[in-house]
């Protein structure tokens, strides 16, 4: 299929884009692109692509913009229930991390995420990732965290290895047992700590061997955090989870700063995530290394906060930069990376360019999947959107409503503008 006339066509080609170097689109104006058999095969000028390949079935951009689909490389899209009763109490006054203390907030989640049966949980995250996908999101990072126990949290995975077969997104999966001591560990938070890391982590590891046979194994992440994982803990989590084989991620700074953005360098974490209280010397670490520092702004936002990630600074030291809803019942409810872009235009001062690139190509590498997706060029699989607007600065510009007018996964066309769209 040769998809022609885009107004602006996004190649963002060239891997991850570090530093200043963030906003690099590659802009092909008339722009087209060729797929064949789920890839790219080439992109180019619509005169010249019409011309090398005439007989091609043809989809007419319209003068609309291309680009790669959405990477989402931070999301808790899996849970039972809701917390818009702790939004008004948060909204009156209540802490969040007051609530997470008291056995409230993720505890909250945890006891309506026991109580659910697998095929509830199922179709209440399909829901979610039907909306992701029809704005846009053709891969997605997805963590566990609200089972705390060994037999929930493998129905967590089950869930997500089942949904990401029938749904039309990538995913890329995480397990999260450490995301709150769960309630009946409030005395022994050590005790959950060792639970996760001499029984649940083994056990995952040998469940996935079993339930995913050859595929990579998920991401192991913490929550360092007050009331959450202290330091030490965080460490013990992460090196078990190395020495077991698994790729690492870590929620550093999202409110008080323990020290987990340094924990990321120093144990090579793939990513560091939230980083709203990192210091000026963590971010330099950061800067010099290959973890790649993904911020959420819908987090500040959705708890009503002012300080968002300090996106200039890591620019200015070299980091690599992504962004991600966060996707969560607690502080951040939205299924949007086109929102995601407007806050970051916004709360963080990127350009709607430098935030295009953050929720592509270095959100992909977020998750090591920036050698498959996240840019438009020969060889890379073919997902794309159409947008239906015809400059790429409308993504920023625009907010609150759906720009993408057709999600093109693996090659195959949705079109979300018709109200038509196939779910099996
Ligand atoms: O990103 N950092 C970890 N967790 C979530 C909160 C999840 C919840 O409150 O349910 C976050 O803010």
């Amino acid at each position: 299929m040769l998809i022609h006339s885009a107004s602006q066509l996004l190649t963002i080609a060239g891997g991850p884009q570090r530093g200043h170097h963030l906003g690099e689109l590659g802009i092909i104006e008339d722009g087209a692109a060729l797929i064949r058999d789920e890839r790219i095969v080439a992109v180019g000028n619509t005169t010249d692509l019409r011309a090398a390949y005439p007989h091609e079935p043809r989809l007419d951009a319209d003068g609309c913009v291309v680009m790669p689909g959405f990477v989402d490389p931070h999301t808790h899209v899996i849970w039972g229930g809701d917390r818009a009763m702790e939004f008004e109490q948060r909204l009156e006054g209540a802490r969040y991390l007051d609530l997470l203390a008291a056995g409230e907030g993720i505890n909250a989640t945890v006891r309506a995420t026991r109580k659910a049966n697998i095929e509830e949980l199922v179709a209440q995250t399909r829901s979610r990732l039907f909306r992701m996908f029809s704005h846009g999101t053709t891969s997605v990072e997805a963590k566990t965290g609200y089972g705390l126990q060994t037999a929930t949290e493998l129905r967590l995975l089950k869930a997500l290895l089942a949904l990401e077969d029938e749904s039309r997104l990538d995913m890329a999966i995480t397990f999260l047992g450490a995301h709150a001591i769960p309630t009946e560990f409030q005395q022994n938070p050590q005790g959950y700590v060792d639970l996760v890391c001499d029984t649940m982590l083994p056990i995952v590891r040998q469940w996935w061997e079993v339930h995913a046979p050859g595929r990579q194994l998920p991401f192991v992440d913490v929550f360092c955090e007050t009331n959450a994982f202290d330091l030490a803990q965080s460490r013990q989590v992460l090196t078990r989870a190395k020495e077991l084989g698994f790729p690492i991620k870590i929620n550093a700074d999202e409110f008080d700063n323990l020290g987990g953005a340094r924990l990321a360098v120093e144990l090579g974490a793939a990513s560091a995530d939230h980083l709203v209280s990192t210091s000026d010397e963590e971010i330099v670490l950061l800067g010099a290394s290959d973890t790649v520092a993904i911020s959420l702004p819908c987090t500040p936002f959705g708890l009503a906060q002012h300080e968002y990630t300090p996106a200039k600074k890591l620019l200015d030291a070299n980091c690599i930069l992504a962004l991600a809803t966060d996707c969560n019942p607690g502080t951040s409810w939205n299924e949007s990376m086109q929102f995601v872009i407007a806050l970051a235009c916004r709360a963080m001062k990127l350009t709607p360019a430098q935030a295009i690139a953050a929720a592509t190509i270095n959100a992909a590498q977020a998750i090591r999947i920036a050698d498959r997706v996240g840019s438009l060029e020969p060889g890379k699989q073919a997902d794309l959107l159409v947008l239906s607007v015809p400059d790429y600065r409308h993504l920023g510009y625009r907010f609150g409503t759906n720009l993408v007018k057709q999600v093109i996964k693996k090659g195959r066309v949705y079109s979300v503008d018709v109200g038509y769209y196939r779910t099996a």
